[in-house]
């Protein structure tokens, strides 16, 4: 086998795009396919359907490597290693749902001499179910661990490559790993299981580390500590570390709320209680609800009320917006008979028939025009910049902000003139005051 086999990508959303640049970029040629005949053609024109920093350029530099189509044959007849990156959304009842996968497997038709190289995230297990179904053809696990807004940089520079082979696909797993030899990451080479349990794992800690600061905050305002500071004081431990400890308003997003609920129903189906990743999940629940309450504190009845929403996507840097808070949000506020405008820089167009009777606004000014409270959801540098204390204060008919993301200049904002409640800080300053 040449140094620089040819691959296959079935399934270009962000990790397969993300996962065709990439390999493009080191020298591969890449059959990426997708089902949808809109998006095929729209990424062949050169149209990049995300908003994922770098990724146009990258593709537009590999755009000769790259053959974007809606043919399996083409794929199989040019690839042997095929990496699935389809969709892997929650059902109904929290387990992940498998039937894209499924349908992968059913259109790999007659080859033999191939190797499904799992990158979707799957139950643990998969690759047992997957070898039951088609035991002819080789099975690798090679969970993604990319981050929306800086996937391209993730795929360059990974922390680590999994790659789980089944032991009769063992030289497709070598194969998986030379693929990555490049980006000089460590490779964690393990059992399959193990592979899909690593990818579940890693999630389900990051949104228990997310959960468990909220919790820190949320006690924090009651006693009068500033959430940061204690942040900041916890994650100087090198045996905690300071990612992934930044309060807010809940972890959403394709992947975390997904993850953690399907390794608990996993744990659950195989008869463990998965207590802890229950209360994780109620935790982030219940963090997205407490900004209620934070306007109703300051707003009594929130009926006719204006509310701003400022940021859609869950995270910045990326038009992603599954499971994302505003979503919540802006559905409980309408529910609590509020009027919501809501902002986002490139998400809004994504979200929009998402977020029901709410106002889409172009600006961030025209959403804290006349309104009654500002929260911002999202923490898109912009937001940071607005006029807060000049244009912005004069415009809101009542300069209160709930800052989901402890992300604006509070204390700016307080000698404004503003009433400014951010997450696990806001009662020390009272306090201190
Ligand atoms: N988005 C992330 O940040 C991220 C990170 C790590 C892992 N993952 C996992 O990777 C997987 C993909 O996530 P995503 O965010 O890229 O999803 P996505 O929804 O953006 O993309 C999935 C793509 O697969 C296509 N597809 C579905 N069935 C197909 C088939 N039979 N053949 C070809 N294409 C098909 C869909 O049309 C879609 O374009 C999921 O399992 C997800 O949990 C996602």
């Amino acid at each position: 086998m040449s140094e620089r086999e040819p691959i296959g990508v079935i399934g270009v959303g962000w990790v397969g795009l993300v996962t065709a640049a990439g390999f493009a970029e080191l020298g591969h040629q890449v059959y990426a396919r997708d089902i949808l005949q809109d998006k095929v053609d729209a990424l062949s024109r050169g149209e990049v359907p995300i908003h994922e920093p770098g990724l146009p350029e990258l593709l537009e530099k590999n755009r000769e490597r790259i053959h974007f189509t809606t043919d399996m044959g083409e794929v199989i007849q040019n690839a042997q290693l095929l990496f699935c990156c389809v969709d892997t959304p929650p059902t109904y009842s929290g387990d992940a749902d498998l039937s894209r996968v499924e349908r992968v497997v059913e259109e790999l038709g007659e080859s033999t001499d191939h190797a499904l190289v799992m990158k979707s995230t799957v139950p643990v297990g998969t690759g047992r179910w997957i070898q039951r179904l088609r035991s002819d053809v080789g099975y690798v696990s090679c969970p993604e661990f990319l981050k929306e807004g800086a996937a391209v940089a993730d795929f360059m520079k990974p922390d680590r490559v999994v790659v789980g082979a089944r032991p009769d696909s063992a030289e497709f797993g070598d194969r998986v790993e030379k693929l990555y030899e490049p980006l000089s990451a460590p490779i964690v080479r393990t059992d399959v299981a193990s592979a899909e349990m690593i990818k579940l794992a890693s999630n389900a800690f990051l949104a228990t580390k997310i959960s468990f600061i909220n919790e820190i905050a949320n006690v924090s305002e009651e006693l009068g500590a500033d959430v940061e500071e204690v942040a900041r004081g916890m994650g100087l431990d090198e045996r905690i570390g300071p990612h992934f400890l930044r309060a807010g308003i809940g972890y959403g997003g394709s992947c975390f709320p997904k993850d953690v609920s399907a390794l608990k129903q996993l744990a659950g189906n195989s008869g463990y209680h998965f207590q802890l990743l229950s209360s994780v999940i109620e935790v982030n629940e219940l963090q997205k609800r407490r900004t209620i309450g934070k306007l109703q504190k300051h707003l009594g009845s929130l009926v006719d009320r204006e509310i701003a929403l400022l940021g859609v996507a869950f995270k910045p840097n990326t038009d992603d917006v599954r499971e994302a808070t505003a979503l919540v949000l802006a559905h409980r506020l309408i529910g609590e008979g509020a009027s919501v405008r809501i902002h986002d820089p490139v998400a809004l167009d994504r979200a929009s028939e998402l977020l029901g009777a709410t106002r889409l606004c172009r600006t961030a000014e025209e959403a804290l025009d006349g309104a009654d409270a500002a929260v911002l959801v999202t923490e898109w540098p912009e937001y940071r910049e607005l006029d807060w204390t000049g244009a912005i204060k004069d415009s809101m008919r009542n300069p209160l902000v709930v800052d989901g993301r402890n992300f604006l200049d509070d204390e700016a904002l307080r000698a404004a003139g503003y009433t400014y409640e951010g997450i696990g800080r806001s009662t020390a300053s009272a306090v201190e005051a």
